[in-house]
C-alpha cells in the first residue's frame, strides 16, 4: 500500500459485499446529521458496522437550491477521526471539480465522485485522479441518460445514479431510475465478463428500508442513506437493522 501526501494509506478496492453480509453495502449521508455532533455520529455509525462514509459536497452555485454544505477542511478531520481502514468518498456538487479535486485527494478522501454534467474533460480528470492514487467515479442527474457516462465505463472505478435532484437530504425517492441502473448494470456486467474493470454501482436519494430491497434487485452494490438512518426516530444501529432487515440480512 503506497502513501500519497496525506499519509494515509491509498485504497485501490473499496469494501465489498462478503459472502453471508447484506446483498447491498449501505453508506451514510451526513447532511441531516448535526454537525457539533459530527464524531460522535461517525463512532457510532462505524460502531454499528458501517466501513463506507458518503460526503456530499455543494457549493452554493451547482446545485438548484443553491445549498452549501462542507468542503476540505471537514473532509480531512473527519478521515482523522473516522482512521485508514474505512472508505471515504466525495459526492462532488460543484460547478468546477476540473480545478479543485486535488484538494480532496489531499484531504484523504479514497474516491472522488463528480458529476457528468459539471466536467468538461472527464477523461483527464480520471487520469488526474488515478495518478494520484485516487479512485473515480462518475455520477448523473436523473434527468441525464447513461450514454453520458457509458463511453467512459471501462476507466471509472464507480458509476452513481441520482434517485433524488441534488440539493438535499429528505426528498422522495425517483422509482423511475429503473431502467437506467439496469442498464448500467447490464454494461457492467459485460465489462466485467470481457475481464474489464470491476466498476461498482450506487443509488443516492430517499434510500430507506421499504425501497431497499428494490433497488438490490435492480443491481445496486451500494446505496446512500441519509434521513433514513440519520434521525431521531432511531439510532443508526436500529435504523441500519431495519434496512438490513429488508435487504433479507
Ligand atoms: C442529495 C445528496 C444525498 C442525500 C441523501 O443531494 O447527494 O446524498 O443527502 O439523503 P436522503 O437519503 O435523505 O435522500
Ligand atoms: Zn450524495
Amino acid at each position: 500500500m503506497s502513501v500519497n501526501s496525506t499519509g494515509q494509506g491509498l485504497r485501490t478496492d473499496s469494501p465489498s459485499v462478503e459472502s453471508g453480509e447484506p446483498l447491498v453495502i449501505i453508506t451514510p449521508s451526513i447532511l441531516t446529521a448535526n454537525f457539533c455532533e459530527l464524531g460522535k455520529t461517525m463512532d457510532e455509525a462505524i460502531a454499528a458496522g458501517i466501513d463506507w462514509i458518503h460526503l456530499d459536497v455543494m457549493d452554493g452555485n451547482w446545485v438548484g437550491n443553491r445549498t452549501i454544505t462542507f468542503g476540505p477542511a471537514l473532509i480531512r478531520d473527519i478521515r482523522q477521526r473516522v482512521g485508514p481502514d474505512i472508505f471515504v468518498d466525495c459526492h462532488l456538487m460543484v460547478t468546477n471539480a476540473e480545478e479543485n479535486w486535488e484538494q480532496y485527494v489531499e484531504a484523504g478522501v479514497d474516491i472522488v465522485i463528480f458529476h457528468v454534467e459539471a466536467v468538461a474533460d472527464i477523461p483527464t480528470l480520471i487520469d488526474n485522479l488515478h495518478a494520484r492514487g485516487c479512485q473515480a467515479g462518475a455520477v448523473l442527474n436523473p434527468a441525464t441518460p447513461a450514454s453520458a457516462i457509458l463511453p467512459y465505463l471501462e476507466n471509472l472505478d464507480l458509476v452513481l445514479v441520482m434517485s433524488v435532484v441534488p440539493g438535499k437530504g429528505g426528498q422522495s425517492f425517483m422509482a423511475e431510475m429503473e431502467g437506467k441502473t439496469r442498464e448500467f448494470r447490464a454494461a457492467i456486467d459485460t465489462q466485467i465478463a470481457s475481464g474489464g474493470r470491476v466498476t461498482k454501482l450506487m443509488i443516492d436519494g430517499g434510500i430507506k428500508a421499504h425501497n431497499a430491497a428494490q433497488v438490490a434487485d435492480w443491481g445496486i452494490e451500494v446505496a446512500v442513506v441519509g434521513s433514513g438512518l440519520i434521525n431521531d426516530k432511531g439510532t443508526i444501529a436500529e435504523n441500519l437493522a431495519e434496512i438490513q432487515k429488508a435487504l433479507g440480512a
